[in-house]
């Protein structure tokens, strides 16, 4: 009889708790991740994402849009469903955004974009509770381009044929993404800018910044034609750098390489001296930035109020965290 009692009484506890769950009064977002496949995404940006939520006591949902705009727009009609306070999200397409915001907008719920920046002109301007975090996607190739060319420089032995001219080959990331065309973009433009010839031997993009798939193409060039006249590998981001750093060892070569993101295993390939340098591309307050800007939209607030994120007064309502330049020299800092 006792136990029966002492039964009961549990059954009515934890009945009590799950009552309490249900009546969160907290903060709730709704968030995603474009794709849990993306090192830097995964591995940076939604672990401190869902460490500061606890840090900041709210409620943070997030699920994997498995680089799927389809399933995105699906999620975010679910969590308007659901009636979350705010979204913080990650687009897939960065052309697409004007349907999310459509979305957000008619719900009324504030709508956080980050990592991918709306590529569409004037869509921001749709909807008075949108902002983007991200970076000044530019900024990575400027500094990525200024390291590679003190470093071509300053090793003469790099210009393996001897001619002046560099002869490099470059891992793109997401066409149509601004990180990846500009990053294309400027890292080039250092070695012109600086005086020095280029010529292009390949360029392959990958979607998702893969790394499996930047080891198949790095593989691939490694037994082309042109094999043999390759100086300098040029990576959009470190998951790809990975890739070729992997098809370098397996065909015995070892040619200059550099990323951008500054993950952790691109510090120790820098500490081994398997890479040259990265860019340090701050998803730690990227994913504190995001959520200080939908608690704070989430309570009527400015969106950068207590914070110390500044939001630029250019039109594209952005928080823009800088880029760090991570090179043999200052490497240890980020270990
Ligand atoms: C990062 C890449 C990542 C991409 C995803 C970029 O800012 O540098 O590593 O794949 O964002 O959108
Ligand atoms: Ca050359």
């Amino acid at each position: 009889m006792k136990k029966l009692i002492l039964f009961a009484l549990i059954g009515m506890f934890a009945l009590t708790l799950s009552a309490c769950g249900e009546r969160d009064t907290r903060i709730h977002v709704g968030a995603n991740i474009y794709t849990y496949g993306d090192n830097f995404m995964n591995g940076v940006v939604r672990p401190e994402l869902e460490r500061y939520a606890e840090e900041r006591d709210i409620r943070l949902d997030i699920v994997d849009s498995e680089n799927d705009q389809g399933k995105l727009n699906d999620q975010v009609d679910t969590f308007i469903d659901r009636g979350v306070d705010v979204l913080a999200i990650n687009l897939v397409d960065p052309a697409a955004a004007r349907s999310i915001i459509e979305k957000a907008k008619a719900a009324d719920i504030p709508l956080i974009l980050f990592n991918k920046e709306a590529t569409e002109a004037g869509v921001m301007d749709i909807y008075d509770k949108v902002w983007y975090v991200g970076t000044d996607s530019a900024e990575a190739g400027i500094i990525q381009g200024e390291m590679m060319v003190a470093d071509w420089l300053a090793n003469n032995d790099w210009d393996l044929n001897g001619d002046g001219v560099l002869q490099y080959v470059l891992l793109k990331g997401e066409p149509g993404h601004p990180d990846a065309e500009a990053r294309t973009l400027e890292a080039v433009k250092a070695f012109t800018d600086a005086g020095i010839q280029v010529e292009q031997l390949a360029l392959q993009a990958s979607n998702t910044w893969n790394t499996g798939e930047a080891n198949d193409t790095v593989a691939a060039w490694l037994t082309s034609a042109f094999a043999d006249r390759i100086e300098l590998i040029i990576s959009n981001n470190d998951g790809m750098a990975f890739g070729a750093i992997q098809a370098m060892k397996s065909a015995n070569v070892d040619l200059p390489v550099y990323g951008v993101d500054a993950l952790a295993q691109a510090i120790s390939h820098i500490a081994d001296g398997e890479m040259n340098g990265t860019v340090l591309n701050d998803g730690v307050n990227q994913a504190r930035a995001t959520l200080d800007l939908a608690i704070n939209a989430a309570e009527g607030n400015s969106v950068t109020a207590g914070s110390p994120w500044i939001i630029r007064q250019d039109g594209t309502k952005a928080v823009r965290v800088p880029y760090v330049p991570v090179t043999k020299d200052n490497y240890q800092d980020f270990q």
